[in-house]
């Protein structure tokens, strides 16, 4: 059987090989191949408000997120982790410089056109879960595509529940489910429709650590043996060691990048980040 995500345990001596494409180019360096980057920011900005209370939420930032790889963006708390995600997922304008997901720019797409783009393109992971109460764990998984007016791949959904181990759970409704399985059905829903590139935003927030672990298992997988997208927003440097890139944020701006993350490299440069 074709399965999508072997092992939900996951672990930071097994990382990915990158296939040629990925490897193959830059990262941070906008003027790179357009046709390899799942998703970049070129000089994007962000400035909420205006007069005095005036934030500058994002600072010039550029980078590139190279296809079949696993970023997790990290930084203290009110460095535009958040902001920058929701600008690269089309969740937010950017008040200068240019996104692109794929080969398509977001800024000046219309709100139907974003929408589309979302819906077709994007498979997002929240902290809160985010599944619709009323619905079963299956409706919930099925919904996006359902809205697309998609027929799942049967084989490939049947593959994302066995293997996600949640088959005996799929007539459950959210509140019926713990917080792990919650989680594992929202990653199902991302995984189900195999988007462009997934995006989650604090996705192990309110786990506690085994069902963190295997929330993270089953990204890191879904990157190693998929080549699946993804990047992660992250203040959990155990989370962020699943990653195969770490990207630093402070005040708006990238101030580092590390490779080959372990949880104690992590945690070493949060560290020197929170005490300036
Ligand atoms: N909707 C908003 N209106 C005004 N300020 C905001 C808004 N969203 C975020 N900010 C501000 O932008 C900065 C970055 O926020 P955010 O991206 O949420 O940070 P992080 O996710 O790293 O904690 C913070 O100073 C925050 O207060
Ligand atoms: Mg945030």
């Amino acid at each position: 059987m074709n399965s999508p995500v072997t092992s939900t345990s996951g672990s930071t001596t097994s990382r990915s090989q990158q296939p040629a494409t990925a490897a193959a180019i830059g990262h941070g360096t906008p003027g790179g191949d357009s046709r390899t980057a799942a998703a970049r920011a070129i000089h994007v900005s962000k400035i909420y408000g205006s007069g005095d209370t005036q934030v500058r939420a994002l600072d010039d930032i550029s980078v590139d997120f190279a296809r079949g790889e696993f970023t997790a963006i990290m930084g203290p708390s009110g460095s535009g982790k958040s902001t920058l995600m929701h600008c690269l997922a089309g969740l937010d304008n950017a008040s200068a410089g240019s996104v692109t997901i794929g080969d398509t720019e977001l800024v000046g797409l219309s709100d139907k056109n974003m929408t589309k783009l979302r819906r077709d393109r994007i498979g997002f992971v929240f902290q809160s879960f985010n599944l619709v109460p009323t619905l079963t764990a299956i409706e919930n998984i099925t919904l996006p595509m359902d809205i697309a007016g998609r027929n799942p791949n049967r084989q490939w959904l049947d593959s994302v529940i066995d293997t996600l181990g949640l088959r005996d759970r799929l007539s459950h409704r959210p509140s019926e489910l713990s917080g792990g399985q919650q989680q594992r059905v929202a990653c199902a829903r991302a995984l189900a429709s195999q988007p462009e590139i997934i995006f989650g935003d604090e996705p192990t927030g309110n786990l506690d650590s085994r069902s963190s672990g295997e929330v993270m298992g089953i990204l890191r997988n879904s990157v190693t043996q998929l080549h699946q997208t993804v990047v992660i927003v992250t203040h959990d440097p155990r989370a962020a060691s699943y990653a195969d890139r770490v990207v630093f944020l402070a005040d708006g701006r990238i101030v580092d990048e590390m490779r080959a993350p372990t949880a104690a490299s992590v945690l070493d440069r949060m560290k020197n980040l929170e005490a300036v």
